[in-house]
């Protein structure tokens, strides 16, 4: 597979693009305008001269991979010569059906097609395609040039032959890609998801501070960053979209948002991208964390 397109050029798409661009692929990356694409390339520039840095790869690996480097506002121009196709468009269901149908019509017959949907069904996204059997969820995680797993998701009829392949590619990326079926938040965000709402309920509550909250689980639980620094790194508009695929599809209480979590995504504070969520950021700032939003 040796021509990918990435359609998206988001966080997560450029961060596909620039992984598959230094193992050696040849990467389209897609988006709707070149402002865009210029900030995209602009971010894996960035991102690889970070590497550079660290001495985890050598100045002309990273010319190389900026090379293997393509942008496109044409995703049926992008597509055309495409192995393989990877989606990390808007997390709105009626956005990723609208690119599926595009790209089964211009994308090649054998080309397989793979959306990094955080929790949406992959055999939804199927069904707008006419080769449910080549459609298959690969969903990386934030940052992706770091984080090691590829969680890579069977749809009700993504064949084993695509299955394979793609755990292959995932691996060759230098990834440990673990496979799991298709059901509402796969297996990543229905774990993670409830651990964060749980955490903002015990801020809702007044059971602790938004460092205390963190402190608890970073110091005691060993996580890099606590789950409500997370809730932000991620988004909080995504992980309470997260939370409705989860109680939807099952249905339980259980995974009813917070309303913490609904109030502040109406009031738009979303978490890093805005520069305020649980905490407040600063642009210039290493860690971009300044100060908590909330006192206990
Ligand atoms: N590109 C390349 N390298 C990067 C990078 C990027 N975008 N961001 C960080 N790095 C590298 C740094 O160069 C550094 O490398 P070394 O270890 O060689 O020094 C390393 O990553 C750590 O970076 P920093 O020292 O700057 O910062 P840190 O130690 O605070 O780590 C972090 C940052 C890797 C993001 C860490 O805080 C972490 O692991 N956080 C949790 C991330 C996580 O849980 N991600 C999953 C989110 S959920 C998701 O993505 C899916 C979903 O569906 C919601």
């Amino acid at each position: 597979m040796k021509n990918i397109a990435v359609i998206g050029a988001g966080t997560m798409g450029n961060g596909i693009a620039h992984v598959f661009a230094m193992h050696g692929h040849k990467v389209k990356l897609v988006d709707i305008s070149d402002d865009r694409l210029a900030k995209a390339i602009k971010t894996i520039d960035k991102n690889l001269w970070r590497m550079v840095a660290k001495e985890k790869i050598k100045e002309e690996v990273k010319q190389q991979t900026i090379g293997n480097i393509e942008t496109h506002t044409k995703m049926e121009e992008a597509v055309s010569d495409a192995d393989l196709v990877i989606e990390a468009a808007s997390e709105k269901l009626d956005i990723k059906l609208k690119i599926f149908k595009a790209l089964d019509e211009h994308a090649p017959e054998g080309c397989i097609l793979a959306s990094n949907t955080s929790s949406i069904s992959i055999t939804k996204i199927a069904a707008a395609t006419n080769r449910p059997d080549k459609v298959i969820g690969m969903h990386f995680m934030n940052p992706v040039p770091v984080m090691k797993l590829v969680e890579v998701i069977k749809g009700y009829g993504t064949s084993d032959e695509t299955t394979t392949a793609i755990l292959e590619l995932s691996t060759a990326l230098g990834k440990s890609p673990v496979k799991v079926n298709d059901y509402p938040g796969f297996v990543a965000n229905r774990i993670l998801m409830p651990m964060i709402n749980e955490a903002i309920y015990t801020l809702f509550e007044g059971v602790a501070g938004v460092e205390e909250i963190d402190t608890v689980m970073k110091l005691g639980m060993a996580h890099p960053m606590g789950p409500l620094q997370l809730a932000d790194f991620i988004g909080l508009d995504v992980c309470l979209s997260i939370l409705h695929v989860l109680h939807d599809g099952f249905g339980n209480p259980k995974y009813a948002p917070c309303p913490l979590l609904v109030n502040m995504v109406t009031a738009n504070k979303l978490g890093r991208k805005s520069m305020e969520g649980f905490y407040k950021y600063e642009a210039d700032s290493k860690e971009m964390r300044v100060a908590p939003a909330f006192v206990s």
